[in-house]
């Protein structure tokens, strides 16, 4: 079956909950946080989107049948701190572990930048940790380049 992507529906809520533990799959972000807390915040936002969607947020699923859940897309629009354009923000990519390669996470940015040109937007934006290796190179071979670089530093740390 061709893969396809569409907005998620109320009876996708748990299989796209089932994809939250993907988003710390690559390791321990490289500042410390219990890792139910990135659960929870994960966990958060989506549950945000299907309870109260909004024309500024799009939650996408792919899949290869009706039912499917193979991928999920949460995209917001943000304002740029410098300029306060509007543009759009992937907040949240995942894929399940079994259907990695085979094009799902691509075909789920292509959804999300088509929602966003419609949108008006100029640009997509998003946050990666800076030891997911993985989704670092996916998000390049997608045509992302690094703008902004967060850093952190615990007190005492020289
Ligand atoms: C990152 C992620 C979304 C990629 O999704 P995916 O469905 O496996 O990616 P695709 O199959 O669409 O790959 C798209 C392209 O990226 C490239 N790519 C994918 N994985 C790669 C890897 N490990 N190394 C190098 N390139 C890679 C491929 O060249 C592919 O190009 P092609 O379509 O021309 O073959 C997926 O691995 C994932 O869910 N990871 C865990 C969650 C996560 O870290 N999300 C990001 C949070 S910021």
């Amino acid at each position: 079956m061709p893969l396809s992507t569409r907005p998620a529906t109320p009876a996708d809520r748990e299989k796209v909950l089932a994809l939250v533990p993907r988003l710390r799959s690559f390791g321990e972000p490289p500042l410390k946080r219990p890792l139910e807390s990135l659960d929870a915040a994960e966990r958060r936002a989506l549950e945000g989107a299907f309870d109260a969607p909004g024309s500024a947020t799009v939650l996408l699923v792919a899949g290869e049948r009706e039912d499917d859940v193979l991928g999920v897309a949460l995209a917001e629009e943000e304002s740029d701190y410098f300029t306060s354009e509007r543009h759009g923000h992937l907040a949240i990519l995942a894929v399940a572990a079994e259907a990695e390669g085979r094009g799902v996470g691509r075909a789920l940015v292509r959804a999300v930048e088509e929602w966003s040109s419609r949108r008006g937007h100029r640009y997509l934006s998003l946050n990666v940790f800076a030891n997911n290796s993985r989704a670092i190179r996916f998000y390049e071979d997608v045509g992302f380049v690094p703008d902004t670089v967060r850093y952190v530093k615990a007190p005492g740390r020289s």
